[in-house]
């Protein structure tokens, strides 16, 4: 017989209320981690994540219209609630918040949370409405889930990145926490979006990261960074993949550009890359450190 707690679905901000109220009576510190559901392994070890710096876990949810643009896949997007509880209740999250667009962004509402500058450059200059849209969804999960901890993907590192500088900006009392990439066997990072690709895309989606790593450990050894990145655009297209958003090398903390075309030593950087295999847009990013 299994031991596994079973999940509470708070279906409305009322009941995610009592849920957090109860959670707060039993001196539990709340971990919370928001998704848009079409959950696969890299949201369990989020989860994980949360677990460890947390009592209770609660996962958001919610698949955030403001965060696609009318052109994007929001109709389209994966939406398998039933298999997304079991994963969570399976994983041991104590309960799923999942509200609905009324409940979130309500009628006339006309409050933008919006983090000037990051929100502009990489993703931002290829899918301007995105960061407003997450900035936008996050700060209003923050309010209604008010948790002690929330973790996010570093595979979405410019959005980790952002949702620091919101945290810090607005003084919220949220520790954010960056939890690893999960891959695949062959180094794709993992995505609720890979489901669009094709058997032949897939395989060829394999070489979009091994064509990161090999630029990352180019640089790592002391490499030109332009010619790094040079080589990398080959390499993805190359692999099948165009048209290439970018690879750039920014400094992990303010994803501003390096100055030197080398990675200095103790340099904390970040190469990251967008590109498109068909019709499915893929991202990834791989940590640097320059050598001591
Ligand atoms: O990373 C995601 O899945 C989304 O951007 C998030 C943080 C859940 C906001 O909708």
């Amino acid at each position: 017989m299994s031991t596994q707690n079973k999940i509470q679905v708070l279906r409305t901000p009322e009941e995610l209320r009592r849920w957090h109220t109860a959670q707060r009576r039993a001196d539990k510190r709340i971990g919370f981690v928001p998704t848009m559901g079409a959950l696969h392994d890299g949201h369990v070890s989020l989860v994980k994540e949360a677990q460890k710096h947390a009592d209770s876990v609660i996962a958001s949810i919610f698949v955030n219209p403001t965060q696609f643009a009318p052109n994007e896949d929001f109709d389209s997007y994966p939406r398998t609630l039933d298999s997304d509880l079991e994963k969570l209740e399976a994983a041991g999250c104590c309960a799923a918040y999942c509200p609905v667009a009324r409940d979130l962004y309500p009628e006339g509402d006309a409050t933008k949370v919006y983090v000037e500058g990051l929100s502009s450059i990489l993703e931002g200059e290829h899918r301007p409405h995105f960061f407003g849209g997450v900035t936008n969804i996050v700060s209003r999960l923050f309010i209604h889930v008010a948790p002690d901890v929330a973790v996010f993907g570093q595979k979405d590192y410019q959005q980790l990145m952002i949702i620091k500088r919101m945290v810090k900006d607005l003084g919220m009392a949220v520790e954010i926490i960056g939890a690893p990439t999960i891959r695949e066997k062959d180094g794709l990072a993992m995505s609720s979006r890979n489901q669009y690709l094709s058997a032949d895309e897939r395989t060829k989606a394999g070489n979009f990261a091994g064509a990161l790593r090999k630029a990352a450990s180019s640089i790592e050894s002391g490499e030109s960074i332009k010619a790094s990145i040079d080589q990398a655009l080959k390499d993805i297209a190359t692999a099948g993949l165009g048209p290439i958003n970018y690879v750039a090398v920014r400094n992990a903390d303010t994803l501003a550009p390096l100055e030197s075309d080398t990675l200095e030593k103790g340099t904390n950087a970040r190469i990251l890359t967008a590109a498109w295999m068909g019709k499915t847009r893929l991202i990834d990013n791989l940590p640097l450190a320059g050598k001591k």
